[in-house]
């Protein structure tokens, strides 16, 4: 019997032999430090995606979840509120909860899993620092559209950022998904979240990367240490989109 592990939707394809490749290749000078920040990996990420971006707009992470992580340190105190809408990803609540963070919860609504924009408006407080949204939505697998995003951003209040974690967008096959980017272009308090674990296949590598409004970009950038991401990481996520 053939058994493909889906558990983690990790992409059951593999890695493109171009990012194996690349990763060897770094792998043979492993006795040198990685390049001391990832500016390298930005500008490349930026000319990818381009729309005129740059590369100061980027932040990379050892994986998607450790975005998560460098957002919520830049930009959550212990004690501060979080909003999510269950059911998703289990790493939110996980990584707020160690970090002595409020969690509220707005659930999502049937029919079809839909988000209620107007609960989560409601919910917001003096003290509430983030709103998570995922879309396409893990462990749903239901998304949203533009206006439903556009909406939320228009009318939550300048205090609270939305990470908009977008890691499966590579999958919908469904017209209409926000373009996330133009809401970072026009400078609105997003960090979109994206991920070289699932399409790319690289989940081993543990690389991801936020895109986010410059001043936001250069807060977490700001806590990040020297050498933070590896030189086989780097190099097979760069490879991994060269067709
Ligand atoms: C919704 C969602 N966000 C983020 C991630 C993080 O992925 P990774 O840490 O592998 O980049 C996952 C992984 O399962 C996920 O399902």
């Amino acid at each position: 019997m053939t058994i493909t592990k889906l558990s983690s939707n990790e992409n059951p394809f593999g890695p493109s032999p171009k990012a194996v490749d690349a990763a060897q290749l770094a792998i043979a000078s492993a006795n040198r430090y990685p390049e001391r920040t990832d500016s390298k990996l930005c500008d490349a990420l930026a000319a990818f995606h381009g729309r005129g971006l740059t590369g100061e707009q980027f932040f990379s992470a050892n994986s998607g979840v450790e975005v998560l992580s460098l957002v919520e340190d830049a930009l959550i105190q212990p004690g501060q509120r979080a909003i999510i809408c269950p059911p998703c990803f289990g790493e939110y609540s996980k990584s707020l909860l160690s970090k002595g963070c409020e969690i509220d919860k707005v659930p999502l609504i049937e029919p079809g899993f839909r988000l209620d924009t107007n609960s989560i408006l409601r919910k917001v407080a003096k003290n509430t620092a983030l709103l998570y949204l995922c879309n396409p939505n893990n462990p749903t697998g239901t998304w949203f559209g533009g206006n439903v995003l556009s909406g939320v951003l228009d009318k939550i209040p300048e205090n609270v950022t939305v990470i908009y974690d977008e890691v499966y967008y590579q999958f919908a096959t469904e017209e209409g998904l926000p373009d996330a980017i133009r809401h970072v272009l026009d400078d609105r308090n997003i960090v979109i979240v994206h991920s070289f674990s699932k399409a790319y296949g690289l989940a081993g590598m543990r690389i991801g990367y936020g895109i986010a409004p410059q001043r936001i970009a250069r807060k977490v950038q700001n806590r990040k240490r020297n050498f933070h991401l590896n030189t086989a990481g780097m190099e097979a996520a760069m490879a991994a989109w060269r067709i």
